[in-house]
């Protein structure tokens, strides 16, 4: 007996002499097709020793060593699971698998498995190796796709979703001499992993170029766990603006300088900070402002703070609503300044731009997550993703499992394995079911 055949739910035997007829078989079971959740489970155990920390994550930033070994290992997984391995000039990981008719447009599944630094086991890592976990139960279950299918790692997605970004819109100079959490721009970070930032335009694709792109992902917020929902089907992927703000006062002694005499630059960084949550949650709505980062010159305890830097990020589903309350900060940061005579500088802000899933992959994940038995909500993610890059060039779906206690970007970290293997074969079925036409 050979399967040549994919059904959504079951496997059709066919004949092993003539490959087409269904009669002279004695036993017409239908199997339901299904992921193995412990091979997942494996896996992320076996990808969580690259880059470990102490506290139980990982930190495998982007154009780390840890990062280019589990990305050996992962490419290692594809390999295994039939995929023909190769990387992109960006230096996203691509396994390819045959589709029946070569005239259609590629299928995509995939994620990240790069790491914010102490982050934690799950975010990227469950999509990657549940992406992986298609493929391999697709070759073990000898199921022929009729699209080309492509199993992809982006490089990158904790820096601003860099290698989707460049397969999608290609990468402007200004992002490549950024630097990187890891200390390397990331034009030195894409040669380290072996892409060539020069040749970028070889891996951008066009829009109308793919099928789809699915990716599944954990919530990395609690509301999934709290209303006791097995599934999100994500509608839509916040935008995220971010600058480096400077504040320059002037570093004097701490013991001799009168208070009214003061350029504490440290003083504005603490008004603006409370400015940044004031703003935001002015307005009705989800938008969210975050400084995550802040850096003090000179740093002693008894020298007035001359320089600081800061990082800004605003975030919303609507691109307009995020440059207003940027354009606000902005001006009100001169008033700041004022107050104590220090000036305020921002870098031309990064933006990724925010994207809507496609109507038709929400109705396709949804329908599929209920025949399965489980439940589902609609929701939108205010967390980053591939997914949004990758919109620009065709329909994007992405589906959501639980994250126990809504923590995420920290190694406390957790999806139940239940909830992963709900969302792999959720994965699964909407590859199927999408392939089939259905
Ligand atoms: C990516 O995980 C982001 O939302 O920053
Ligand atoms: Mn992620
Ligand atoms: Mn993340």
């Amino acid at each position: 007996m050979v399967y040549i055949h994919a059904h959504p739910m079951r496997i059709i035997p066919v004949c092993f002499f003539c490959g087409f007829c269904f009669l002279p078989l004695p036993a017409q079971r239908s199997v339901p097709v299904r992921v193995q959740a412990s091979r997942i489970m494996e896996h992320l155990s076996a990808l969580s020793q690259y880059g470990k920390n102490p506290e139980g994550g990982v930190s495998r930033v982007a154009y780390t060593d840890a990062d280019l070994q589990g990305r050996e290992y992962a490419m290692q997984l594809m390999r295994d699971a039939g995929l023909e391995v190769s990387t992109d000039a960006a230096a996203n990981i691509i396994g390819f698998r045959q589709g029946s008719d070569p005239s259609l447009k590629p299928l995509l599944v995939g994620s990240h498995i790069d790491s914010v630094p102490h982050g934690g086991n799950y975010d990227g890592d469950v999509g990657s190796l549940s992406a992986i976990e298609v493929a391999e139960t697709l070759a073990e279950q000898h199921i022929a796709l009729r699209h080309p299918f492509e199993v992809v790692i982006f490089e990158n997605e904790e820096g601003g979703t860099v290698g989707s970004h460049a397969m999608s819109a290609g990468l402007e100079d200004k992002l490549l001499n950024s630097v990187s959490a890891s200390g390397k721009t990331v034009r030195d970070g894409i040669r380290f992993l072996g892409g060539d930032p020069d040749k970028l335009h070889q891996g951008q694709r066009q829009p109308g170029s793919i099928a789809v792109y699915l990716e599944l992902h954990i919530e990395q917020g609690g509301i999934l766990e709290q209303e006791k929902v097995d599934i999100g089907v994500v509608e839509g992927i916040v935008g995220i603006l971010h600058s480096d703000v400077t504040i320059t006062g002037f570093a004097n002694h701490a013991g001799t300088t009168p208070m009214p005499q003061r350029h504490d630059a440290l003083l504005s960084a603490a008004r603006f900070i409370e400015r940044v949550n004031q703003i935001v949650t002015e307005v009705p709505g989800r938008q969210v402002g975050t400084v995550g980062w802040i850096k003090v010159h000179p740093g002693a305890y008894n020298v007035i703070p001359g320089v600081v830097t800061l990082g800004l990020e605003l975030r919303d589903l609507d691109r307009g609503k995020i440059l207003e309350m940027y354009n606000r900060l902005r001006s009100e940061s001169d008033q700041i300044g004022r107050m104590n005579g220090t000036q305020f500088s921002f870098t031309d802000p990064i933006i990724v731009e925010p994207a809507l899933t496609s109507s038709d992959m929400q109705k396709l994940i949804g329908s599929v997550a209920k025949d399965l038995g489980f439940t589902t909500k609609t929701m939108p993610s205010g967390a980053g993703h591939d997914a949004q890059e990758i919109a620009r060039i065709g329909p994007s779906g992405m589906i959501f499992v639980p994250s126990i206690n809504g923590i995420s970007h920290a190694p406390k970290e957790f999806s139940r394995p239940d909830d992963i293997e709900r969302g792999a074969n959720v994965l699964l079925q909407t590859v199927l079911r999408f392939d089939a036409g259905r």
